[in-house]
């Protein structure tokens, strides 16, 4: 125990985490090793160049010929993959905070830091990318000074890329971070901080070892459901899979369980031997809530069952996923599901689509709303078709977010003006070497527009945002509805600010107008809200014989034309007689609220 370093990895997106870990990977090797962005072993970070999923990694180290053990894990950076963060800091001792020194404090480095010493964590602050002519080591130590109050002579500068400085870091990990407890005596108690599913193996979980030993062949009960279930096989990643006897305290490794069927190890769960169960759960991780909420349907209703098991394996492995059954009027069966924020929604339907082959259409994202109804009664509303315009209310609730934005001097105005634009409140500013850093609360449905985006082009890119959920508050909020021939559309229904409603309405149903193909009919376009239309539009008229072309001549290229229209049929959703192409919402819903 006494030679074994747990610690985390946290920074703000692209400040170097995956390389530093790639040297430790190097560096642990007695043969010549090259790693190359290990720990993003999914194909859609490396594709995307983000860590999605904290992965840990067991190195050995010989140090002043002592034999050390460091479990590393490398997080992501992103602001809505923080509960994995959050996750990998309570099952550490310590944290390595790091800043790219040519960037500096950027708003995950602010909102990391700041878990790790509520998670009462040593945290070794550590400059990188000091190779880059760009770098401003100092200025960047002063900011770290001013903001954080960290010791200047606390920070520790390396090249991650070029392996400068990596030696000194681990005697700094060595020296400055705490082993863990020693509890080898006390009755095996350990942590899930991870688990997925393998479609050989079956359920595979990462455990911290917090008291005592498991070995291979025990029996294991889970707290929540006081479950058992046998172990397998036992082992740490290196990152190599390495299958061991045993995982003593302080060790952070993987099981592998007797069990096929899914959905049933909690992250964040205790676990601890059938023959000597626990009483009292490790305190375990903070339970993680839904920001942003969407419809997810078969492209193709017959892969509605598909569908269904892809997300009961998808939630295994990323327990922030929520969802629920939901059928619409257009689309079928599908779910209604709850997300973390839009990068994890994108993930998730990337997700589906990769691992499991699914086509599927995913509607407009959504946030959750409070509403008080007139008996006092609340109800939380996260899809549209929820909410009754006629009934009788007395407050109408929409969540808001604190945000932090860091950016250049020289762009504050237009962000102050992009804010104000989207209803945004200012709390805090602070000013740091060629840097501001400004706190702003927001309305969350105003981020589920295109914020994100517009402020990347106001700042020229040079600008970060953390955000999270901080209180709901009354607004002057309505539904639009969009109608096709008079009927309603329920997968275009959503709740806005009443002063946005008009701007909105025009520009859906004009969309709305260049996707829809002419038929033989007149097709009106209305937005509504209640039963009062506040804006129209309509498609023309057409009479269309697709067979005119060829004259009544050649029969079988007639009868190859028509087949064409018929396959294009299928792909068609109907309201009433107006057939609309698939190709019409997924259009709509890609652009965005
Ligand atoms: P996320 O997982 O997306 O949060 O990113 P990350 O923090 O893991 O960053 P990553 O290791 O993917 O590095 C981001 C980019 O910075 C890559 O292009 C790296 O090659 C580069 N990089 C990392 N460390 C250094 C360094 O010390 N010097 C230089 N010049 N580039 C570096």
């Amino acid at each position: 125990m006494k030679y074994i370093r747990n610690f985390s990895i946290i920074a703000h997106i692209d400040h170097g985490k995956s390389t530093l870990a790639d040297r430790f990977i190097e560096l642990s090797k007695k043969k010549k090793y090259k790693a190359n962005q290990i720990l993003d072993s999914m194909d859609l970070e490396k594709e995307k160049g983000i860590t999605i999923k904290s992965q840990c990694v067991t190195l050995p180290y010989t140090y002043n010929n002592e034999n050390y053990i460091f479990n590393i894990i490398d997080t992501p950076g992103h602001a809505d993959f923080s509960y994995e963060v959050s996750r990998a800091l309570s099952s550490c001792e310590g944290a390595i905070l790091l800043i790219d020194a040519s960037q500096g404090i950027e708003a995950q480095t602010l909102s990391n830091y700041n878990k790790a010493i509520k998670e009462n964590i040593k945290v070794i602050p550590v400059l990188n990318k000091i190779d880059l002519i760009q770098a401003r080591p100092e200025d960047i130590k002063n900011d770290l000074n001013n903001i954080l109050k960290i010791d200047s002579n606390e920070i520790i500068e390396i090249s991650a890329k070029e392996g400068t400085g990596i030696n000194n870091l681990i005697k700094n990990i060595i020296d400055k971070i705490p082993a863990p407890k020693n509890n080898d005596k006390n009755p095996f108690k350990a942590l899930i901080i991870d688990s997925w599913y393998n479609n050989f193996l079956g359920i595979i979980s990462l455990i911290r070892v917090m008291d005592g030993t498991l070995s291979k062949d025990n029996i294991i009960s889970i707290y929540s459901t006081n479950k058992s279930y046998k172990i397998n096989k036992l082992g740490v990643f290196t990152p190599e899979k390495i299958y061991k006897n045993e995982l003593k305290t302080g060790e952070i490794g993987f099981i592998e369980m007797d069990s096929k069927s899914t959905n049933i190890f909690s992250i964040g769960d205790t676990i601890s031997l059938t023959s000597n169960p626990t009483k009292t759960p490790l305190p375990g991780f903070k339970k993680t809530t839904s920001k942003v909420f969407a419809g997810i349907f078969p492209e193709d209703p017959k892969d509605f069952k598909h569908l269904t098991l892809a997300l009961s394996k998808l939630i295994l492995n990323d327990s922030s996923l929520v969802y629920s059954g939901q059928k619409s009027n257009i689309f079928g069966f599908g779910f209604k599901c709850g997300f973390l924020g839009l990068l994890h929604m994108e993930i998730i339907q990337e997700r589906l689509k990769r691992e499991y082959n699914l086509e599927i259409i995913t509607t407009f994202p959504n946030v959750i709303f409070k509403l008080i109804k007139h008996n006092n009664e609340v109800i939380y509303i996260d899809t549209p078709t929820m909410f009754n315009e006629n009934e009788r209310t007395t407050k109408i609730l929409e969540p808001i977010a604190k945000i932090n934005i860091i950016t250049y001097k020289e762009y504050l105005g237009q962000v102050i003006t992009l804010c104000i634009k989207n209803r945004g409140i200012q709390t805090n500013i602070i000013y740091t070497s060629n840097q501001v850093s400004i706190d702003y609360e927001i309305p969350m449905v105003e981020l589920l527009s295109d914020f994100f985006e517009q402020l990347q082009t106001v700042t020229s890119g040079f600008s970060s945002l953390d955000y999270y959920f901080y209180k709901f508050k009354e607004a002057n909020l309505t539904k639009l509805n969009i109608l096709i021939n008079k009927k309603k559309v329920d997968a275009l229904e959503f709740i806005l600010h009443k002063d946005k409603a008009y701007n909105k309405s025009k520009a859906i149903i004009e969309t709305i107008k260049k996707l829809i193909p002419k038929h033989m009919f007149e097709i009106s376009i209305q937005a509504a809200i209640g039963k009062k239309i506040i804006s129209k539009t309509t498609i023309k008229a057409l009479r269309k014989n697709v067979t005119e072309k060829c004259y009544g001549g050649d029969i079988s290229r007639k009868k190859k034309l028509l087949k064409k229209q018929a396959k294009g049929k299928k792909r068609m959703k109907n309201i009433g007689t107006v057939q609309i192409p698939q190709e019409t919402f997924l259009t709509i819903f890609r652009k965005g609220r």
